[in-house]
């Protein structure tokens, strides 16, 4: 044979081949994905809306999770019984056994690392694309604050510096942070000297998510790799136990399967929505009010009572409503600040709590909170003037990169419509709750009401049921603008 033919027969073998290697490698990531959704689907949690010995917050990043941690668990739970530097380091400790709070952007796979059958788990959802968004509005914010520097060798340095001091805990070190600002840090800082070196005229456009001279176009932004690795589709990543930050190897070949074979999403929003559905709570960020009340009188109540009966020296707790609780507004006004970890001061904490003080002291947290966060972020932005991502702002952004941004995040936009189910469903058991409970005040113990009282009474259920209706409708009406 000669080469040529030789040669031909090769390339003819190999063309035979190809196609059907790469069949098996989708027939076997398949497998792989199946297999492991439904190991996942068959570990049954039994009693999902109990409150287990340890609280587990799965934060998925911009989902407004910091005001719940600050503003209701770091007031419940005292530091001495949070999982060791829980919310911003990515591996769980598990010397501390009895810790009772653990609040991290770690992923779902972390349950293998802890006692499953003890452990109740919270999350709160975003709409996919506002929280895009929010991803690349945080990033630049962030790293435009190191633009105080004058060059990025000096602010790499600085913030190497800042970070090794003991204690500190960056944004720079939580994942996906991590990857993201410094992505964005290098991307300002060569924007700005490359205007340097040109000089004006500049031609910036008034679309603050399109300018080009001075940061990461928002179209540029999302169909980077990383933001894929990232960003898109996060919240169902995270739930499933799948992102890039995954706690246990195995799934990392699963992880590969569904990035390089799109179909065998549907597997993992399964997983995430089952997942969904045994969890404790599931908050929404765009129904703010809804869910902070919720969690409040789903979680803060059970832990409120779980934590006085571990805690000897205190009184069982006392649901007295229409108390003021002037030592927990106090307590409010620290927003970040650890209490100590004495157990007179988990005493203090939880004593004398109720879930009506709970929403009070949330409220002043939440406020002080936010205007902390906007401070904040109009300082950095104002570095990178004229672009400032605001409301007004984001109606400058092309349609087509919205619909691009549904597209990328198809997963994600299916779990929010399953949130919404579940949400909806604990709203409905929420009011049933309250509505029991003010009955039962009502009836008391061989306590016969009085006229009047049936009269209060009814009005008491037929105002409740109104506003159950309206608030119904209202939500229906608000559903889902994606
Ligand atoms: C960066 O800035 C620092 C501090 O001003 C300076 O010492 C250093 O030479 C600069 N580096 C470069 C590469 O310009
Ligand atoms: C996670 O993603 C980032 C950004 O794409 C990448 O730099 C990093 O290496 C990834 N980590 C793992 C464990 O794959
Ligand atoms: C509830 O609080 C009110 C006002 O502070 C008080 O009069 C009442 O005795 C309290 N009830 C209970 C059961 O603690
Ligand atoms: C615990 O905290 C209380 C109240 O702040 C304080 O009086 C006490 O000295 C502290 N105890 C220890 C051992 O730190
Ligand atoms: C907090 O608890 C740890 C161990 O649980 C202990 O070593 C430390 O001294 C405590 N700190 C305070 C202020 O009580
Ligand atoms: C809780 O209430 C009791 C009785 O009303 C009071 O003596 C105690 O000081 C209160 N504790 C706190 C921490 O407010
Ligand atoms: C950006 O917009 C916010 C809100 O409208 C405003 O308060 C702020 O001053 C603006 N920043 C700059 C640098 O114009």
């Amino acid at each position: 044979m000669d080469h040529a033919l030789r040669l031909a027969l090769l390339l003819l073998l190999f063309a035979k081949v190809y196609p059907s290697s790469s069949a098996y490698e989708f027939e076997h990531c398949k497998n792989t994905v199946k297999q492991w959704a439904s190991s996942s689907l068959h570990s049954n949690i039994k009693d999902g809306h109990i409150l287990k010995d340890l609280l587990f917050f799965l934060h998925v990043p911009r989902t407004g999770g910091r005001t719940y941690f600050y503003c209701f668990l770091k007031k419940l739970y005292s530091s001495s019984l949070e999982c060791p530097r829980s919310y911003d380091k990515l591996r769980f400790d598990p010397r501390k056994q009895n810790c009772r709070l653990l609040a991290t952007h770690d992923d779902y796979s972390i349950m293998s690392k802890l006692p499953r059958e003890r452990t109740s788990v919270v999350t709160i959802l975003r709409n996919p694309i506002d929280r895009v968004f929010s991803a690349y509005e945080f990033s630049i914010e962030v790293a435009a604050r190191f633009l105080i520097h004058p060059n990025l060798t000096s602010a790499t340095k600085m913030s190497g510096n800042l970070r090794s001091k003991n204690g500190v805990i960056s944004t720079l070190d939580i994942w996906p942070w991590k990857y993201l600002v410094p992505w964005m840090r290098e991307e300002l800082f060569a924007k700005r000297d490359a205007r340097k070196r040109k000089g004006p005229p500049y031609a910036y456009g008034d679309d603050s998510y399109n300018m080009e001279e001075i940061a990461t176009p928002l179209h540029e932004f999302i169909n980077h790799p990383v933001t894929l690795d990232l960003v898109h589709n996060g919240a169902t990543f995270q739930i499933a136990g799948l992102t890039n930050n995954s706690n246990t190897w195995k799934v990392h070949e699963v992880r590969h399967c569904v990035m390089s074979y799109q179909s065998l999403g549907k597997y993992v929003v399964e997983v995430a929505k089952k997942r969904l559905d045994d969890m404790l709570y599931v908050g929404l960020t765009e129904d703010h009010k809804q869910s902070a009340t919720m969690f409040a009188n789903f979680v803060g109540a059970q832990v409120i009572s779980q934590l006085a009966a571990s805690n000897p020296g205190t009184e069982t707790v006392n649901y007295n409503k229409s108390e003021q609780g002037s030592v927990f507004s106090k307590a409010g006004s620290s927003t970040s600040h650890d209490q100590g970890n004495n157990t007179s001061m988990v005493k203090e904490q939880t004593e004398n709590m109720t879930v009506g003080k709970l929403m009070e002291t949330y409220e002043t947290c939440v406020s002080k909170l936010r205007s902390t966060q906007s401070k904040r972020r109009i300082t950095s932005l104002k570095r990178i003037f004229p672009a400032n991502f605001t409301k007004e702002a984001r109606k400058h952004v092309p349609e087509a990169v919205l619909k691009q941004i549904i597209l990328l995040n198809s997963l994600d936009v299916e779990l929010y419509k399953h949130a919404h189910i579940i949400f909806e469903r604990q709203h409905q058991a929420m009011e049933k709750k309250l509505l029991h409970s003010a009955m039962s005040v009502m009836n008391g113990k061989n306590y016969i009401p009085s006229a009047w009282e049936f009269v209060y009474l009814f009005v008491f259920i037929f105002l409740a049921f109104f506003i159950f209706l309206y608030v119904n409708a209202k939500r229906r009406i608000l559903k889902l603008k994606i």
